[in-house]
């Protein structure tokens, strides 16, 4: 059967990643955390000091980075000029900071290139907020996966170690936030393709939903 391309797009915490990574490992396709590249960028300024707001300082940054995500056995390794940060991307000054250095033109415009590079030959499961929309518009399958917003807030929670336990309220407030300027930005905004299927993970677990986007998969090969 022939290989294709899936596009998993939704708000933060909706369980994309974790589903998109399975989904790949049962097709034998790669996964591309494309989030994980904006985060990449986000570390980048912030270790020099570039504050999220400083468009042409952004800019320049993403010109003379390179970013590259590494496919191991569980998933990917983000590299940052050849540094691993798979971990350094997930602290909270990182998310706090990412959906406005998101926000920029330039910055989009040097990552969806790349994306769609490494989508070229098939085979990849991607995920982020507008892979369906911008990125690859032409993927066979598209994914919308959604859940409440408390549902998402506690499954963070659930996922935070007892030394960085955050008040599940203020989690939710910053996933609310999150949200909205993902949603509510000039450029490529967090938005529903026309042609996505809207799953929503709330009521779901993780391998429901897997099981879901592997029988849909196979209906477009
Ligand atoms: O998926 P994750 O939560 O790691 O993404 C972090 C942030 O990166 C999102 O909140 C969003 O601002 C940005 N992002 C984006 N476009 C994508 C993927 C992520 O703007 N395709």
């Amino acid at each position: 059967s022939d290989r294709i391309n899936v596009a998993i797009d939704g708000p933060a915490g909706a369980g994309k990643s974790t589903v998109a990574r399975k989904v790949a490992e049962k097709l034998g396709y790669i996964y591309v955390d494309t989030g994980a590249m904006y985060r990449a960028v986000t570390l980048a300024a912030n270790r020099l000091g570039i504050e999220p707001h400083e468009s042409d300082r952004l800019k320049k940054l993403v010109e003379s980075i390179h970013i590259r995500l590494k496919p191991v056995v569980d998933g990917q390794i983000v590299l940052l000029n050849e540094e691993d940060v798979t971990n350094a991307i997930r602290t909270r000054e990182v998310t706090l900071r990412v959906s406005q250095v998101a926000s920029h033109e330039a910055v989009r415009m040097k990552l969806v290139d790349m994306q769609r590079e490494l989508a070229s030959l098939k085979g990849i499961v991607m995920d982020g907020r507008d892979i369906g929309t911008q990125v690859l518009p032409q993927a066979e399958l598209k994914i919308f996966l959604i859940a409440s917003v408390q549902i998402r807030a506690l499954r963070r929670y659930q996922e935070l170690k007892e030394n960085e336990r955050i008040p599940l309220q203020q989690l939710e407030q910053e996933i609310a936030d999150r949200d909205r300027s993902d949603e509510q930005r000039e450029i490529s905004p967090l938005s529903c393709a026309k042609d996505a299927i809207v799953l929503d993970s709330s009521e779901l677990t993780i391998d429901q939903v897997v099981a879901l986007i592997l029988d849909l998969s196979r209906t477009k090969m």
